[in-house]
């Protein structure tokens, strides 16, 4: 069964049991200003999750597209990648643990076809602290799923990973584990929270692939349990019962609804099915390994690390390309710039011939297309890109492998870094540690494109460190120069998603439905920028904007939210609502196949504002509150205007 046929029939088998099926969200957030990528399913469906309504109803799955940055350094295991699929399904205040679980046994079981002997799932083991109890309902259900099945479930207490390792399995299928382990929410376990974010008790589900898969490194021949990194068991998904909010005396309250909120590795769940604990053995991974064997003429047992860096690296690529991420210096564009300069040193090192890599995703592309179609429509784009990087990479690449030779053999000083700073090493270490200075991380950087770290990574590799300190700091004057001659880059961002910046967020809708009545439809969005104090807009226009323009703006806007009434979310295609010229959007590229329409329509009945978003919005106009006050207007850049607003 291929990942493909797996992905199709989660998706089918959510739908038969009344979920509407919604298109995966962008690998780069719309109006999330906590992250870079979107790195789980459950992220771009926070505000449902928190009581907005979702205009599809309120069970939903998808396979979400993930990327976790973090794991960059991971890859090269037999699991970890930093790019995935999340299979996901929610409840937004509709059913609960009883259905969630049967339903996700019965997918994995009945629809996939996993040995349910192999199966071993985790619960919360509750918290006095928080005033929450321990998940016994989950329990139950469990013990009734697997009874079905014929197997007597015992349940049994673990309480922290490393309490697991001493008291071992105990015979059991079900496992308590604390909140370090059981509790899901963004920022991790309950301490961790901010206020206002939301989570809950999870249940994970685990496959054993056997005790001959257990590797124990720091607990030497201790047992392996399930929710641990023994290497035997694989955690394939995982139901969180998000029903609670943190307080800012730290205290969590319950969320005016019960929600599920599951999500599974697809690539996981396929290598269970495959029965290898090596996702790059799952055939949407192994078709670019097959293609890097070919073109190196080595085996992928010859060098595992290589071949999985390659082959994540080269897929993770693709897809934020495909989503609109050229390789570049900052944010986003640096992770892919970073991900295809490092897969160019360890095809080197297989001898993969140069200037192959458009290869490399075209394997991606085919073997994904049929669910992603935009790779097909954006091929010329995503391989024109990739063999470019590789180019350009490969230019420099040779020169400053010397220089950094030339580098390594000057050091003599045997220094290692404290608090930032380079010291002479006088402890007496095994091993000793040399430094490469900043300056000269620098100059590989600017003069031969090694990203910091990867200038990092080949230290290591030559016993070597890097003043990493020193580095950031010539980095961050680097910048200030830059950005005082350059144009300002801008992203379409939100400070937080607390109540004044949503309420900014909306009025901003207001404000250029305003400007393009005053000014005409040349107006369009070319940036936005809020704070809790301000709104910063950018937009289309030649030329000053006068004060009485600005004026009739502000009323227009500030009868809207006087006179108030709701705003409305519609789903439809990208292109009936290109299609539609009631419908503003100011950057079409940038959204899904499938968007949401914003509608602001005022208690008089006339629409005050129709606009492609990705959220979040108050529900009514009249909730924004405060008097609507242009503060100032200048110039951006050539042909673009800034505007500062606020709400008094
Ligand atoms: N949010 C949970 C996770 O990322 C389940 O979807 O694991």
């Amino acid at each position: 069964m291929s990942g493909n046929e797996i992905r199709e029939k989660y998706l089918k088998f959510m739908e038969k049991n009344g979920h509407a099926v919604i298109p995966s969200s962008a690998l780069v957030p719309e109006n999330d200003p906590t992250t870079l990528f979107t790195g789980s399913g459950m992220q771009p469906l926070i505000p449902y999750l928190m009581g907005e309504k979702h205009p599809k109803g309120v069970r939903l799955a998808d396979s979400q597209k993930c990327f976790r940055a973090n794991d960059i350094e991971e890859v090269g295991d037999n699991r970890h990648t930093t790019f995935f699929e999340m299979l996901g399904n929610w409840s937004l205040g509709d059913y609960f643990k009883k259905e969630q679980l049967r339903w996700i046994f019965t997918y994995l079981i009945d629809e996939v076809g996993l040995d349910p002997a192999r199966i071993y799932v985790s619960v919360f083991a509750g918290d006095e602290s928080l005033g929450i109890p321990k998940d016994e309902e989950a329990v139950a259900m469990w013990k009734e799923l697997f009874l079905e099945r014929g197997f007597e479930a015992k349940d049994v207490f673990i309480g922290s990973e490393e309490n697991g390792y001493k008291v071992g399995m105990q015979g059991g299928r079900i496992f308590y584990y604390d909140a370090a382990k059981n509790w899901w929410s963004r920022s991790g376990k309950p301490e961790n929270m901010p206020a206002g974010e939301i989570g809950g008790p999870d249940s994970e589900i685990f496959y054993d692939f056997g005790p001959e898969h257990a590797t124990h490194p720091i607990f030497g021949k201790q047992e392996a349990h399930p929710n641990s990194d023994s290497g035997q068991f694989l955690e394939i998904g995982n139901s969180v019962f998000i029903e609670y909010i943190k307080q800012a005396d730290g205290s969590f309250t319950k969320l005016p609804q019960r929600n599920v909120d599951f999500g599974g590795g697809l690539e996981r769940i396929a290598a269970a099915k495959v029965g290898s604990p090596d996702v790059f053995k799952v055939d949407l991974l192994l078709n670019v390994v097959t293609h890097i064997e070919k073109l190196s003429g080595k085996k992928y047992e010859d060098d595992l690390i290589a071949f999985r860096i390659i082959t994540d690296h080269i897929r993770g690529a693709v897809f934020l390309i495909a989503d609109g991420v050229l390789p570049g210096n900052t944010d986003q564009d640096y992770f892919v710039r970073r991900l295809l300069r490092r897969a160019v040193r360890f095809a080197d090192r297989l001898s993969v011939p140069a200037g192959r890599f458009a290869e490399l995703a075209e394997a991606v592309i085919t073997t994904y297309s049929a669910h992603y179609p935009t790779l097909e429509d954006k091929r010329a784009i995503i391989t024109e890109a990739i063999a470019r990087e590789e180019e350009q990479f490969r230019k420099t690449l040779e020169s400053g492998l010397k220089q950094f030779n030339k580098i390594s053999l000057q050091i003599h000083v045997e220094s290692k870094e404290v608090d930032g700073k380079r010291v002479i090493n006088k402890e007496i270490a095994p091993v000793t540690k040399k430094a490469i200075s900043a300056q000269n991380a620098f100059d590989l950087y600017t003069t031969y494109g090694f990203p910091i770290e990867l200038t990092e990574e080949i230290a290591t590799e030559k016993g070597l460190i890097v003043e990493r300190a020193g580095f950031d700091k010539l980095m961050e004057e680097h910048k200030a120069t830059s950005r005082a001659g350059a144009e300002q880059k801008f992203k379409g961002g939100l400070a937080d998603s607390s109540e004044k910046v949503i309420e900014l967020h909306t009025a901003t809708h207001l404000m250029l439905a305003g400007l393009q009545k005053e000014l005409g439809g040349h107006i369009h969005q070319a940036g936005s920028n809020i704070t809790a104090e301000r709104l910063r807009y950018d937009f289309t226009h030649g030329e000053k904007v006068e004060r009485d323009i600005l004026d009739r703006v502000e009323t227009y806007v500030n009868s809207a939210i006087k006179l108030g009434g709701p705003i409305t979310i519609e789903m439809m295609s990208k292109d009936s609502a290109q299609a539609d010229s009631t419908i503003e959007a100011s950057f079409w590229d940038r959204y899904p196949d499938e968007v949401k329409v914003y509608t602001m329509t005022g208690t008089d009945g006339k629409v005050y504002s129709r606009e492609l978003c990705g959220g979040p919005h108050t529900s009514d106009m009249g909730d924004i509150k405060g008097t609507f006050k242009i503060i100032k207007e200048e110039s951006s850049s050539a042909g673009v205007r800034r505007i500062k607003a606020i709400l008094e």
